[in-house]
């Protein structure tokens, strides 16, 4: 809404403007307007002061009387702060702050100062429940707009946030920083958990008081950024939030590439959360006219702890963001583990075979097939070289694609198309495309190097490697997208600005991964990067699911998938049956079912008894996963400090539930001493417990006579009976009729 500001009467009053409610305040000859953006249980409320900045006066519950958020500044008493920007919606530098800026320019003259006042705003209604809201910032002395956008949605309580950056001036601006958000938070402590990890130990958690001064998460890693560091985390408000309680802001940067997100308690003791895209090494210069859009910042908010601030951001990424996020995922077949790449027609024939036996939908042929002059026999050769390798499969890919319909089974290949070995055609054809320094030696992880996705050949030859794939072999039904490497040496060959690259590298990967949906736009995508080093919003808008981690010991990804699961619902969490660790098969598959189930094994190898565990669990999964993947999930028993790690999924109408339980301490009797609580059950309803994927021959403890309320269930609790005979128990409840 434009133009709001020239009313200029002494009113205290409200309007309604296409659904956005906007309040102007008059005291003395200066006016303020009020924008509260409302959820469903929450506000993020930004006020217009009389110099025209922008504030973020509130972040918090949702008022009953949306008038009373003009009067919240009154509240505070925190003296001066000598800027009037602490709270600013966007902070600009050079002029009158004195913290972490948003945003950081030079001007086309060389003036390294910024102010931006509020012009307008306008909010439009994107679908049901989502809205969006745009401000329009200028700086009162240079043609240097900002507009900052806010789209909010209703009912799962979610805000993103982005900028969008432009200018009229004589000449190039550049910009040093560029926030996506800059958000305000007031409590008397903030408590953050955060994330850090490497190759197979994805998602460690951390949790600690953030204190005065900055603390910075970020990632400078290009490519596979999220390998040390992921984007995600959660700040508690007044005290660390638990599962049911506690006020909590769960965040994400929607970015694939390097992030930055500074959270500063500033001498007032307020939090600023100022998160975008990594300025590291990237000063970005901005043509006249020429509009620069910064990533999305995410974040949910919940006064009943982390559990429901996970379920939120669950349902939002189903409803909004995932691809076919309110469908259902296909079982599958990997041979990763089970040959590595070494293979040939007819072990995939067998494997094929395998597949159809074991009752999966699908067969996944991993890396190892492509590469001829330098054929992909280890990691050291072929990749970038993508026909089927002649000796391995003379018949090529099509063959086996057929192979898979006769076995009734469908066929997915996997692909790593940004990356290439030295030792390849692809890299002596190219190597302008290559990510290297022309004057420097070349430095490799996992003996690779990365494409210049900044090249739109390099785009267009990515595109085609995908595209090819589906022309030739219609029928190919998967496609696991792996990514190895990260960038060492960030040079373009293409770029002129060498400061755009890592920017550009993400821009490129999105613009192959977009083509790539607009003409396949169901096809099931596995995003990895040698495990869950490129988890994020950002790329996970083009996929279906995605690998959180190399690391398949069921032990340790019990762990793995807990934290994910805080961010990424269960349906986009790929997670394998292999060898890895030293429980039984049951414990290992019962652990892959909580969220896509795969297998990574020898199905030859296995026993007649293994083998009928493995075909029933399959059958017993298909009949819940649709409550795993569309139902509402329950933490229950946290690993980090029980003996019995529990997790539970409930469907909407509440009549179906799963519930799975695992011993996660080999000590001495340890086991479920204690009822686990089960939760989002109906109190009134009276509920029957049975043991599911029992292993052959094995009989269950629990009484399946009994009838239960959902009172009794979630007040009194459930034993599964865990201990060391039984080390993973997977319960199902149903309602009684
Ligand atoms: C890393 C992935 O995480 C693995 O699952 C496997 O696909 C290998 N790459 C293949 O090189």
């Amino acid at each position: 809404m434009r133009g709001t500001t020239k009313a200029n009467k002494r009113l205290c009053g409200l309007f309604l403007i296409i659904g956005q409610l906007v309040l102007f305040a008059t005291t003395g000859s200066a006016q303020t307007v009020t924008i509260p953006i409302e959820t469903a249980g929450h506000a993020l409320v930004l006020q217009v002061n009389n110099h025209k900045d922008l504030n973020i006066i509130y972040l918090g519950k949702k008022l009953a009387q949306k008038e009373e958020y003009g009067l919240i500044p009154n509240s505070y008493r925190q003296y001066s702060d000598y800027t009037g920007l602490y709270n600013s919606a966007y902070t600009p530098s050079g002029g009158r702050n004195l913290l972490e800026p948003a945003i950081t320019v030079t001007h086309a003259d060389g003036n390294n100062s910024l102010d931006l006042r509020y012009v307008s705003h306008k909010q439009t209604w994107e679908g049901e429940g989502v809205s969006l809201l745009s401000i329009l910032l200028q700086d009162p002395v240079y043609k240097f707009d900002v507009t900052l956008y806010f789209k909010s949605y209703f009912k799962e309580d979610v805000i993103e946030q982005w900028s969008s950056v432009s200018h009229n001036e004589k000449g190039n601006v550049i910009l040093y920083k560029y926030a996506s958000a800059n958000v305000c938070l007031k409590a008397d402590s903030y408590w953050l958990r955060q994330y850090h990890g490497d190759w197979a130990k994805e998602m460690q958690p951390e949790e600690s008081r953030i204190i005065h001064g900055i603390k910075t998460l970020d990632s400078k890693l290009g490519t596979r950024a999220n390998l040390f560091q992921p984007s995600m985390f959660m700040i508690s408000l007044d005290k660390p939030a638990t599962e049911d309680e506690g006020y909590v802001m769960m965040g994400s940067m929607e970015w694939s590439g390097n992030f930055k997100i500074d959270l500063e308690v500033d001498p007032q003791n307020n939090l600023r959360v100022i998160a975008g895209m990594n300025n590291y090494s990237s000063p970005y210069t901005l043509k006249p006219g020429e509009k620069f859009e910064t990533p999305a910042f995410l974040y949910t908010l919940s006064g009943n702890g982390k559990g429901e601030a996970s379920r939120k951001l669950h349902a939002w990424a189903r409803n909004y963001k995932i691809t076919d996020g309110k469908g259902s995922r296909l079982t599958l077949l990997n041979n990763w583990e089970a040959t590595y790449f070494d293979f040939n027609e007819n072990k995939l024939v067998e494997l094929l075979k395998d597949t159809r036996k074991l009752g999966v939908d699908l067969f996944l042929l991993d890396d190892g097939w492509f590469g001829n002059k330098y054929p992909r026999n280890d990691d050291h050769a072929g990749l970038g070289d993508w026909e089927e390798n002649r000796q391995k499969l003379p018949n090529g890919i099509a063959s086996l694609v057929k192979e898979a319909q006769a076995n009734g089974v469908k066929f997915g290949i996997w692909i790593e198309p940004e990356m290439v070995n030295p030792k390849s055609e692809l890299y002596e054809k190219h190597p302008d495309w290559v990510v290297r320094q022309p004057k420097r030696d070349e430095y490799y992880f996992r003996n690779q190097l990365v494409l210049d996705l900044t090249n739109p050949k390099v785009q267009d030859f990515i595109y085609g490697v995908v595209d090819d794939l589906f022309s030739k072999n219609p029928q190919l039904a998967y496609i696991k997208w792996d990514c190895n490497a990260v960038v060492y040496n960030a040079h373009s060959a293409y770029l002129k600005n060498q400061n755009h690259f890592y920017i550009k590298y993400v821009e490129g990967l999105y613009n192959v991964l977009k083509r790539i949906r607009v003409k396949y736009p169901d096809v099931p995508l596995m995003l990895c990067s040698g495990g869950g080093g490129r988890v994020d919003y950002g790329a996970l808008q083009y996929f279906t699911e995605y690998w959180p981690s190399d690391n398949t010991d069921p032990l340790e990804r019990i762990f793995i998938q807990w934290e994910y699961s805080y961010f990424y619902p269960a349906l986009s969490s790929s997670n394998h049956v292999t060898d890895w660790g030293k429980q039984p098969l049951k414990f290992r598959t019962d652990v892959a079912m909580m969220g896509k189930l795969g297998f990574d094994i020898v199905v030859s190898k296995l026993n007649p008894t293994d083998l009928a565990f493995c075909q029933n669990a399959v059958k017993t999964y298909d009949a819940v996963k649709h409550i795993i993947f569309q139902g509402d999930q329950y933490r229950l028993s946290d690993p980090q400090s029980n003996s019995v790690a529990s997790l539970m999924y409930v469907n909407h109408d509440k009549t179906t539930a799963v519930v799975f339980n695992y011993l996660v301490n080999n000590r001495y009797e340890e086991g479920s001493k204690m009822p686990v609580r089960f939760k989002g059950l109906d109190p009134a309803k009276k509920y029957r417990v049975k043991e599911i994927n029992l292993y052959p021959g094995v009989n269950s403890s629990i009484d399946t006579d009994l009838v239960y309320s959902g009172d009794f269930l979630m007040n009194v609790g459930f034993n599964p009976v865990v201990n060391s005979g039984r080390t993973s128990v997977i319960l199902k409840i149903e309602a009684a009729v």
